[in-house]
């Protein structure tokens, strides 16, 4: 699988360690759209190219880590075909899969653990959309909401 990450400053140790644990343990293909280190920057500006990453299909899915991965769901939920999760349980990860059929993970840094996001990650990486009744509550929210 091609998984598009990205960061603002708060998520950067978050984004550099899950990229490793998800490239070496999971064999997955990385592609790292930043931030590259700790100095302040404003999440907008990662999340957007992740987003249309995953919505032109380059990638299949995007992880982006933020303080609280709030603002980078705000942002990614913006762009047309993208249904972004932020998630703080491995869990919710797995059902915003299984039920959403999300195709962004957001993570905030602040909030967990480096160890939950290692689980959160997975989960979500192996986590399979059921289809049936979730898929046409999906397609409405598309329908509702006109894309
Ligand atoms: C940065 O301080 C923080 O606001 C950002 O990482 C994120 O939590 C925003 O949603």
């Amino acid at each position: 699988m091609k998984i598009a990450f990205g960061s603002d400053h708060a998520g950067f140790k978050y984004k550099k360690l899950l990229i490793e644990f998800l490239r070496n343990q999971h064999s997955q293909q990385i592609l790292d759209f930043g931030c590259f280190s700790e100095e302040s920057v404003d999440y907008p500006d990662y999340a957007l190219p992740v987003s249309e990453c995953v919505a032109s299909g380059v990638a299949d899915i995007g992880i982006l880590v933020c303080g609280t991965g709030i603002g980078m769901a705000i942002l990614a939920n913006k762009v047309m075909g993208i249904r972004a999760a932020n998630c703080c349980s491995a869990d919710a990860a797995k059902l915003s899969k299984e039920h959403n059929n999300a195709n962004i993970l957001t993570i905030g840094a602040r909030l967990v653990s480096i160890e939950e996001a290692k689980e959160i990650a997975e989960a979500f990486l192996y986590g399979e959309f059921l289809g049936n009744r979730h898929m046409i509550r999906v397609e409405k929210i598309h329908e509702l909401t006109g894309w």
